[in-house]
């Protein structure tokens, strides 16, 4: 099964010191598998699983987004040719998107319109990422060195520290929409987090 693979993956990640195990690309690689994931959850629950699937898929890309814009877009715009304008085509699709899914936190996960938007949401993400990891990931990795990889990751990890998609047992209720909050929100805490991260602090 893909996701189990997937998860042998994470845990092997998990393994001594991540920040030397995993670059930026490889990182958000993952979080694309994991926004994947989220998508096929919410498509196959009913009732109360698929609006917790579906708040759980709204804050992902929420974290991740932000996280490009923040230190993968602007390294990938200088670090090889037509770097610019590679960046540009990925922030129009980011923004397409997240045009549809704000249009889609405001429908009820029952609602009738719900899937068909969301399934156009999913087409729109799914292509966006294959994108990135072909047009933008590739050549970054290629042009970057490891050390500045890994200095990336290390901001990103941060940003999703700041959103855990997976709350611990018992604190899914209030504790879960304290620390998550709407989309925007979470993508101000994201980018607080990254910021103090490329500025040196941990
Ligand atoms: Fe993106
Ligand atoms: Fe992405």
């Amino acid at each position: 099964m893909a996701g189990a693979g997937r998860d042998a993956v994470d845990e092997q990640a998990q393994v001594g010191d991540p920040a030397a195990a995993e670059d930026v690309v490889a990182l958000l690689t993952r979080q694309h598998g994991q926004i994947h994931t989220l998508f096929d959850e919410v498509r196959t629950t009913e009732g109360e699983a698929r609006a917790d699937a579906f708040r759980r898929l709204v804050h992902l890309p929420a974290v991740h987004e932000t996280a490009e814009e923040e230190v993968v877009h602007p390294s990938a715009r200088t670090a090889f040719d037509g770097g610019a304008d590679v960046v540009e085509e990925r922030l129009a699709e980011e923004k397409a998107a997240k045009e549809k899914l704000s249009a889609l936190e405001d429908t009820d996960t029952s609602d009738p319109r719900f899937m068909p938007a969301l399934l156009s949401l999913r087409d729109a993400v799914l292509a966006h990422a294959r994108s990135e990891e072909r047009h933008e990931f590739a050549l970054l990795r290629r042009t970057t060195s490891p050390a500045r990889l890994a200095l990336m990751a290390k901001a990103v990890r941060a940003a999703e520290a700041t959103a855990p998609t997976h709350p611990h047992p018992g604190v899914e209720s209030a504790t879960a929409n304290l620390i998550l909050g709407p989309m925007a929100a979470v993508a101000d805490r994201a980018r607080d987090a990254i910021r103090r991260s490329m500025d040196g602090g941990e």
